[in-house]
């Protein structure tokens, strides 16, 4: 695409905003030249409704946060979460003491109020997600993460499969500071071995079937957990991302196994389609080396047990009031590398789940209940993500969209169809996207937003309106309007309208085509790249993590790294697309999860993957956060944020 072709795209999608003609200035005088004016760093206080000094870009082994707030540790890796586990010895950990703990790479953070049903902003129960493990930051003795899945001892990895998947913790303000109770009734682990069961359409195929599992429908375990979301019937629901890092196998070998796999279509990682396959230099690209784990347990050999990794990448729906409850695998909402699951749920309408498929050329989806949201009949809904109509997005040129609704019992195999939904996706026209993230609703104008990380794949004259880059290395967040008045909109609809809301990347480096607002309104510390996380607080502020700015930041700032981090901004009025910086995450980190409690006076954010670094090691690491003990290591943890005075974040 021209820079004139990219001119309009940008024109063409932020034209209905009174920034028109500012923004068609920038474009006139050659698309946000080299040079620009910087706005100051405090902007007139008209244009943003948030209200905080922003911090300063930065790269160093500590987390900051905005002037006037504090951020305080509230729960480490390791940390017990009942009364007789074992304290925390890094490096010397068994599996029975890790499953007591904390878990590692700490990224979902959903605050649930308690008693249930109740908007107590006070008390109530963290449920965080454990993404993965770093080994070689776990364990001494390993030069990086290759060198440790190569020799990892089988009591070594028994610890990594305790320390992923889920905690569920009871926290309480006392006094204006927030602790976890001890040995709560409430506290709970769920790991890589938590039996659980598979529901819906899918539940019992063949291809869901195994030597252990002849049913077809009893799992052990959760992986890949990265974002999630909270239901209004007070459950959340867990994202399994990358559950194809724990596999390893010959994907050909395999099929021959599997009869009931279809040939090329890759299920063991979801299935690249042909026309990811094709678009990417390298297919299929993983993210991170395999665990190793199938050296101890032949169901992570595909080879052996090809229909294992059938029975992973799906939403885990899990009730954290009902510690002993048993979690459920939701196959009528697809299977793929699911991102996150966020509710949109209208009393006496059909609920809404919109979840992103994380990875490059990959689809934007939603499931729509068939059954209505009833409050306060919790037994009923606790049953409505088991049927219901799966949709991908496809979006138009012109600002519009539709949801496509995918006909996944086209062939009479509803359950293979949602096994790889992706394809039936990709037949159906779904448009292939920049790794879409997180996705959250508005309180306020019931807007949607969706981040796409980046995807440095996308070549030139591949490039759309909400992928408006070629080399796309910073991301954007997209506005999905459905239709509706603001705060009344209708989530079910087929259609919807879409504007580019934010560019990620560094406005004042000419090789971003960065800002999706006039370049000289964005503050120096005010702009970020590869938006991952979102959160909106009770006043319809956006609220943005990111994960990967050390990495993509120095491609516009002349080598200087910045952190990963918290950015807000307005969706409406005069702030509108101008963020400000709010925290910052400690070398090696990014920022995951951030939510509010009900009156937006707490935040809490997981700092994910501290010091993980080129060259970082347990013996010696890029940092030891947050403890800075020559005796621990970096330990993945949860900050909470609040205000010097006790106010509202943000206000
Ligand atoms: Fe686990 Fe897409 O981040
Ligand atoms: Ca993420
Ligand atoms: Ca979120
Ligand atoms: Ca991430």
């Amino acid at each position: 695409m021209s820079t004139q072709d990219f001119a309009q795209v940008l024109r063409t999608r932020i034209s209905r905003r009174r920034h028109i003609k500012q923004l068609a200035g920038s474009v006139a005088a050659g698309l946000f030249p080299a040079g620009a004016l910087w706005a100051d760093d405090e902007r007139p206080d008209s244009a943003s409704s948030l209200t905080f000094s922003e911090l300063p870009h930065g790269y160093d082994e500590h987390h900051h946060v905005a002037p006037g707030y504090k951020a305080d540790i509230l729960i480490r890796w390791g940390d017990a979460l009942f009364a007789d586990t074992a304290v925390f010895a890094p490096g010397r950990q068994t599996p029975d003491q890790q499953i007591g703990q904390f878990g590692y790479n700490n990224d979902f953070v959903e605050y649930l109020p308690l008693p249930l049903g109740s908007a107590n902003s006070e008390h109530g129960l963290l449920c965080v997600n454990h993404e993965y493990t770093n080994a070689h930051l776990i364990f001494p003795g390993y030069t990086d993460r290759r060198d440790a899945v190569s020799r990892l001892t089988e009591t070594q990895m028994r610890v990594e499969q305790e320390a992923v998947g889920m905690s569920v913790v009871e926290v309480k303000k006392t006094n204006g500071s927030w602790s976890v109770v001890k040995d709560s009734r409430y506290a709970r682990r769920i790991t890589a071995h938590t039996p659980m069961v598979l529901t819906g359409p899918a539940a019992g195929h063949a291809r869901l079937m195994t030597g252990a599992d002849p049913t077809g429908r009893a799992v052990l375990g959760t992986l890949g957990n990265c974002a999630g979301g909270v239901t209004p019937w007070g459950t959340v629901l867990s994202a399994e991302e990358n559950f194809q890092d724990a596999f390893w196998g010959d994907r050909d070998k395999a099929a021959k196994r599997a009869p009931l796999e279809r040939r090329g279509w890759d299920s063991f990682g979801t299935g690249l389609t042909a026309q990811a396959r094709t678009r990417q230099s390298d297919a299929p690209v993983e993210k991170y080396p395999n665990t190793g784990w199938h050296r101890i347990d032949a169901r992570f050999n595909i080879e052996k047990e090809p229909h294992e990794s059938n029975r992973f990448g799906w939403i885990v729906e899990v009730d954290p009031y009902e510690p002993q409850s048993i979690p459920k695998k939701r196959t009528a909402l697809g299977r793929f590398r699911h991102e996150a699951a966020t509710v949109a749920a209208k009393p006496g309408q059909r609920a809404v789940v919109y979840s992103g498929d994380d990875q490059e050329f990959q689809f934007v989806y939603k499931f729509v209940s068939r059954l209505n949201f009833e409050p306060g009949n919790r037994p009923h809904n606790m049953n409505l993500l088991d049927d219901g109509d799966v949709y991908a997005a496809k979006f138009n040129a012109d600002g519009t969209g539709e949801w496509i609704r995918l006909n996944v019992g086209a062939d009479g195999d509803l359950g293979a169809a949602l096994i790889d939904v992706r394809h039936v996706a990709a037949a159906a026209g779904a448009t292939p996207m920049d790794r879409p993230e997180d996705i959250e609703t508005s309180p306020v104008t019931d807007c949607t937003y969706l981040t796409l990380t980046k995807n440095s794949n996308r070549q030139a004259g591949d490039e759309d309106g909400p992928n408006p880059r070629a080399q796309n290395y910073w991301g954007q967040i997209i506005e999905i309007r459905s239709p509706g008045e603001d705060g009344q909109r209708d989530h079910t609809a087929a259609t919807f309208e879409w504007d580019v809301l934010a560019l990620g990347g560094d406005p004042n480096d000419i090789s971003d085509d960065a800002s999706g607002r006039p370049h000289a309104q964005t503050s120096r510390n005010g702009w970020f790249a590869n938006p991952d996380n979102l959160a909106f607080d009770p006043k319809g502020r956006l609220w943005v993590g990111t994960d990967g700015m050390p990495d993509s930041a120095p491609k516009a700032s002349g080598g200087v790294p910045v952190h990963d981090g918290v950015w807000a901004m307005d969706v409406a009025g005069e702030g509108r697309a101008l963020p400000r910086h709010f925290f910052g995450c400690p070398v090696g980190a990014e920022l995951s999860g951030p939510c509010f409690t009900p009156d937006g006076r707490t935040m809490f954010a997981a700092v994910q993957h501290p010091a993980d670094e080129p060259g970082s090691t347990f013996e010696t690491p890029a940092n030891r956060w947050p403890d800075f003990d020559p005796a621990l290591p970096p330990r993945p943890s949860v900050v909470v944020i609040t205000k010097g005075d006790g106010g509202e974040i943000g206000s």
